[in-house]
């Protein structure tokens, strides 16, 4: 059972606790959009069964306006009942700023952990690259998801948007299903 939920906890974000056996964490779907084809747009977008156990997930943003020294992110949490309802988490970073002082954002500094390692957008600003996420796996996922962090069972989206100038650039959704 994922059942156990420690809201406080999570709010910390840093504490470890202690395992729930049997838990386990699928990506069921990815959608990446760009609604500003000039900045910048999706190469690549997917989701890829390598076998049962070995699933990731990979992108390529390609970026036409170098270098990018400010870009706001917001990251909302979904879960599923009778559609999406947002869960717990609904934060807005100055990447930025973020990337300077990790720390001032415990959420956010869990999601960038959870990534970083499979990803080139984990340096400081500016960026003057495209962006990439290279096989994130569910393994990850499963032990932050399960391990670090118990949430219920069900269904969860992870949409993150970014936004440029107050205009909404670009959105990622990632669904996944804790069982
Ligand atoms: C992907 O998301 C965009 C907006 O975020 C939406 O317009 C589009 O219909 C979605 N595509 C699919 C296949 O769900
Ligand atoms: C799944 O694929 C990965 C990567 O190729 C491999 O390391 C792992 O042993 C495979 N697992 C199973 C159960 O076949
Ligand atoms: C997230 O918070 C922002 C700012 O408070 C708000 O404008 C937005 O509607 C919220 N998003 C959701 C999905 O609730
Ligand atoms: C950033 O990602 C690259 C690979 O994409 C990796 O080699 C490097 O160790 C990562 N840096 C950090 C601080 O995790």
């Amino acid at each position: 059972m994922c059942s156990r939920l420690y809201f406080v906890m999570l709010l910390v974000a840093v504490a470890k606790f202690p395992l729930e056996a049997g838990c386990r964490f699928e990506f069921t779907n990815v959608n990446c959009t760009s609604f500003d084809k000039k900045f910048g747009e999706f190469e690549y977008c997917f989701l890829k069964s390598v076998n049962r156990s070995y699933k990731y997930l990979s992108a390529k943003l390609q970026l036409y306006q170098l270098p990018i020294t400010k870009i706001l992110i917001n990251l909302v949490m979904w879960k599923r009942y009778n559609g999406y309802k947002p869960f717990l988490y609904n934060i807005t970073v100055d990447f930025c700023k973020f990337i300077n002082n990790r720390k001032s954002n415990p959420v956010a500094n869990f999601v960038f952990e959870s990534y970083q390692s499979f990803s080139n957008l984990n340096h400081s600003c500016p960026f003057n690259h495209d962006l990439i996420m290279d096989k994130l796996s569910i393994e990850i996922m499963n032990h932050r998801m399960t391990k670090i962090l118990p949430f219920p069972e069900g269904d969860y989206l992870f949409e993150t948007t970014w936004f440029r100038s107050r205009a909404r650039t670009f959105v990622i959704k990632i669904y996944g299903t804790l069982s």
